[in-house]
């Protein structure tokens, strides 16, 4: 399949329109589903020993970064978290959650590229991003991991995986009960996934990274990249 990034309705809508509340809804069960989550913990628990200050780019309503933290927070102690997206809607009661787990959330309202562009994202040592890679054509993806690599010693991505069985399970996520947004987006999704090496080749190239690149699951696809020296 070529890869094809096309606009997804969730980042067109007001972010309380009553669609776009159900979808981000909608994402939670997806993201169970698709195990990234647990992807995402088990290769920042083995890959990086301890970050103080965490980017969670495209981090929607922080409730994905929540459900990591509340693993991860058990090895990485009174981390800085801050939840990156241009349409940012953290409640105050995910802040607090945060909290319990001695994280100090952040809520930033920003383009990722302004952010990773700007003094705010300096000391940024991990660096998260899931369902968030696949929105950007080739040329915008190489300048945003130029940028991350810039800032980070750790980055991972999880993403959809750009094949028929990925394509084949977006379409039935009505049976699940994903409204409108969700199904539309989803297949867009896909379409614009990712597979092979494709994120590596858009690493930028030079030593002292250590890449991983994989299919995850039964529709993912993981990006790890950590630095070496
Ligand atoms: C599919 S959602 C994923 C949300 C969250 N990571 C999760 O897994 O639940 C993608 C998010 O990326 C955000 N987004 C899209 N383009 C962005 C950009 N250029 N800068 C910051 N956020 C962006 C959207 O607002 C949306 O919340």
């Amino acid at each position: 399949m070529k890869r094809i990034v096309q606009p997804e309705l969730l980042d067109t809508l007001p972010v309380h329109d009553p669609r776009a509340v159900a979808s981000r809804e909608d994402l939670k069960r997806i993201n169970t589903l698709m195990g990234h989550v647990n992807l995402m913990v088990t290769h920042a628990a083995a890959s990086c020993c301890q970050a103080r200050r965490v980017a969670d780019l495209g981090a929607g309503d922080g409730s994905f970064m929540r459900r990591v933290a509340e693993r991860l927070c058990r090895r990485w102690k009174s981390v800085e978290v801050m939840l990156v997206d241009r349409q940012s809607d953290v409640s105050q009661a995910t802040r607090a959650e945060f909290c319990g787990f001695s994280w100090n959330a952040q809520s930033v309202a920003a383009d990722a590229f302004d952010w990773l562009g700007g003094p705010a994202s300096m000391g940024a040592d991990a660096v998260f991003a899931n369902l968030f890679l696949h929105h950007f054509e080739d040329r915008k993806l190489s300048e945003l991991l130029r940028l991350v690599a810039l800032r980070a010693r750790f980055f991972i991505a999880c993403e959809p995986r750009r094949a028929q069985r990925a394509l084949f399970a977006s379409r039935l996520l009505g049976l699940i009960g994903c409204n409108p947004v969700t199904r539309h987006d989803a297949v867009v999704s896909v379409r614009a996934g990712f597979t092979g090496r494709e994120l590596s080749a858009l690493w930028p190239s030079g030593d002292g990274w250590e890449l991983r690149e994989e299919a995850a699951g039964l529709f993912s696809h993981l990006f790890v990249a950590r630095k070496t020296d």
